[in-house]
């Protein structure tokens, strides 16, 4: 699991974060829209801004029948429903959610009457932000807000941010959110040379992943075999606990599958080639397919485990799995800024970046990029139609984005399951403890080393992904004893949203987990409230043998088995489109419903400790820690086969 490499703030000038206007200011006709929940910890606030600074005000609209995404994903992908796998053209999308001619004119309309000039309002290339030319002074009247320039206590970075935001009550609705208001970004924004560390500093932040084990394995015992696989996970291993069938593709030419990669995270051909040749010969030479997302490169002038581990893992086993489909590689953000989520969705689906599209400058890189040396070309936008599966083995934790950042974001990964894609993201290594050292939430909800809250992992938490654990084989134990979750190096990230609520798909299976097995843990601890719980499957997680930087090394995280389940995924698929039939898209409603129940292996040993608790209970049903258990492809591929 990586951390995403956060470069957020870093050069965007003005374009920063705001603290709460004195309510007096506040004009009869305006209502609060967003406050912020949480300071952030390690930031003070050092002085007003000047009046006279420019600050780059973009207002994202509102989406039209956002409401019923829900209902519409389920309708195409409820085996129960006569829908399913009537998956939507992507004009169909955007007629469906683009913001209304109202909500446009109605925000124009604010604008135009609060003084801002036409020549300093513009339509954002991507049509769902309206981009205004202001002032701090001027956006802190339209707001009824006031600004502050926050500074960190370590780095000395800044930022500036407000803590409330106002807009008239009238066009509230048409508003999803304002930037840069309330989003504070927690972290500091890093130098390049902190991001390398940072987005894989494996030793230094066991958060972070994927881990490698101390000693590298240089040389392979006589090809490991499947006696060997509780010490050393390969193909082979995988093949055996999964029961995956003899892959005969017959629909290589339309089937397709996507690994996501952040740059400056990159394979080395030399890496894939040292693996295929120990465990799947034809593929010596074989490379993926790279697309390259907004100014990307596949770096070679810098190699590390940290650097090429999590893509050489990702391509050596969706490769060697799937053998011979043709694997896409989204290799995201350019050297200078890098990317976040938001990059890559904008690359596939030109109706994100198009019509409501939001990249969040806080969070994503923001093309063409203004640092120096940075990809100056525009934003890759619908560069390329989207995968039907896609693995990301990348997340962040899910309180430092806000609630709206994080479902706008979400509500795309429910767009693209509309359209057929499954979207596989990693859970987290963590346990029940966050991305950062483990470390779990305060009172206040931060992240804090004393914190007893768990913290949930983004987008894993987004009901409209699917999100996979990792297990392991026992100690001793072979590919034919049940696996338990895993904890060795890393535990399986998992636990209740605090920001989505419960999906109908997992409802019973959430509900039966909490009144079967009840945590013994207070609403202090999670959130009891019944909200979005993950992981949603899993797979093994431990002892990967890879390729990496001309050895082998041992490899550890969900970020193994998010590509795994892909590949597995790609299998079904593939069966599906030699039957005139379409990709699988969102899988989670089969997935929960009894007649698959079949097609997993139920994990019920071990647990995913954190925040100096055990963490939830691998258990009999769905758990929150390796979701409704491991898959058994031979079953798998014909249950959804036989679905229309
Ligand atoms: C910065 O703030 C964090 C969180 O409060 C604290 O742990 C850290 O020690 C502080 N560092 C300095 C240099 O004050
Ligand atoms: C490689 O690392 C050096 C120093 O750490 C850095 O200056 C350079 O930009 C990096 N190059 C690439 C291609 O990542
Ligand atoms: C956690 O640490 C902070 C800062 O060190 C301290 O102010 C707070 O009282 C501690 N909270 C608990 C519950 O120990
Ligand atoms: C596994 O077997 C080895 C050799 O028999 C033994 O030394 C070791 O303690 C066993 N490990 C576990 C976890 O049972
Ligand atoms: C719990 O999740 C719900 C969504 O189901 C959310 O509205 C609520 O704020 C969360 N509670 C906490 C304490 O975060
Ligand atoms: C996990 O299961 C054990 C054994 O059944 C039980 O004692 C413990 O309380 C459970 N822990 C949690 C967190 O559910």
């Amino acid at each position: 699991m990586h951390f995403l490499p956060a470069f957020l703030a870093l050069g965007l000038g003005a374009f920063k974060h705001c603290v709460a206007a004195p309510s007096s200011t506040i004009h009869s006709n305006h209502v609060v829209h967003e406050t912020r929940s949480v300071e952030p910890l390690d930031w003070f606030i050092s002085h007003h801004p000047e009046a006279h600074k420019r600050l780059p005000l973009r207002i994202g609209l509102a989406q039209q029948n956002i409401e019923n995404l829900e209902s519409m994903l389920m309708a195409v992908s409820h085996p129960d429903s006569p829908e399913y796998g009537k998956h939507w053209t992507p004009q169909q999308v955007v007629d469906t959610f683009a913001p209304s001619e109202e909500s446009v004119r109605k925000v124009f309309g604010w604008l135009k009457d609060s003084g801002f000039s036409k020549e300093k309002i513009k339509m954002s290339a991507n049509k769902g932000w309206i981009q205004v030319d202001a002032t701090i002074a001027e956006v802190e009247d339209l707001l009824k807000t006031e600004y502050q320039v926050y500074r960190h206590n370590e780095s000395g970075e800044e930022q500036i941010g407000c803590h409330e935001y106002s807009v008239p009550a009238a066009i509230r609705e048409h508003i999803d959110l304002i930037r840069p208001t309330v989003h504070f970004d927690h972290r500091p924004s890093p130098k390049s040379e902190t991001k390398f560390k940072r987005a894989g500093d494996v030793g230094k932040s066991p958060g972070t992943g994927p881990k490698t084990s101390p000693t590298p394995i240089h040389t392979l015992p006589v090809s490991p075999g499947l006696a060997d696989c509780d010490q050393m996970i390969t193909l082979g291993c995988l093949r055996a606990l999964y029961n995956v069938p003899e892959f005969k593709p017959r629909s290589l030419d339309k089937n397709s599958y996507g690994i996501v990669e952040f740059t400056p995270q990159a394979f080395l051909a030399g890496d894939l080639d040292l693996f295929f040749r120990n465990f799947s010969p034809n593929l010596v030479g074989v490379r993926p397919k790279t697309v390259l997302i907004d100014g990307a490169v596949v770096q070679t002038t810098n190699q590390s485990s940290n650097l090429n581990g999590e893509s050489d893992l990702d391509l050596e086993y969706s490769m060697g799995l799937t053998n011979p489909q043709t694997i896409t590689l989204l290799q995201t953000g350019d050297l200078v800024e890098g990317a976040g989520f938001d990059n890559w969705l904008d690359a596939v689906d030109g109706s994100f970046c198009t019509f409501e599209g939001g990249d969040d400058p806080t969070q994503d890189g923001i093309y063409p990029d203004p640092l120096p040396g940075g990809f100056k070309g525009p934003e890759s936008c619908g560069i390329i139609a989207p995968p039907f599966v896609v693995s990301t083995s990348y997340g962040e934790e899910e309180v430092t984005i806000s609630a709206f950042s994080a479902t706008r974001q979400c509500t795309e990964y429910g767009k693209l399951g509309l359209m057929g894609t499954t979207i596989l993201y990693s859970s987290g290594d963590r346990g029940v403890g966050g991305h950062n050292n483990g470390q779990c939430l305060n009172s206040a909800g931060q992240p804090a080393n004393n914190g007893t809250m768990f913290n949930p992992q983004f987008p894993a938490s987004c009901p409209f992904v699917t999100a996979v654990g990792a297990t392991q084989v026992n100690p001793n134990s072979t590919v034919f004893d049940p696996e338990a979750a895993c904890e060795q190096v890393i535990f399986s990230g998992g636990g209740f949203s605090n920001i989505f609520s419960v999906p109908d798909y997992q409802k019973s299976a959430v509900a039966s987990f909490l009144t079967n097995h009840p945590p013994p843990y207070t609403s202090a601890q999670f959130n009891t409230s019944g909200s979005r719980a993950y992981p949603d499957l899993a797979a093994n997680g431990a002892n990967y043998v890879v390729g990496i930087d001309g050895k082998f090394e041992l490899v550890f995280g969900t970020s193994c088995a998010s590509p795994v389940v892909g590949s597995f995924i790609t299998m079904v698929n593939d069966a599906r489109l030699a039957a005139g039939k379409g990709p699988v898209g969102f899988i989670n409603p089969a997935i929960y419903s009894d007649d698959f129940k079949d097609a997993f292996n139920d994990i019920t040993q071990g647990s995913n400790p954190g925040c100096n608790t055990i963490g939830f209970n691998a258990t009999e049903g769905w758990d929150p820690v390796t979701g409704v258990g491991t898959p058994n492809v031979a079953k798998l591929i014909p249950l959804f086969l036989a679905l229309p």
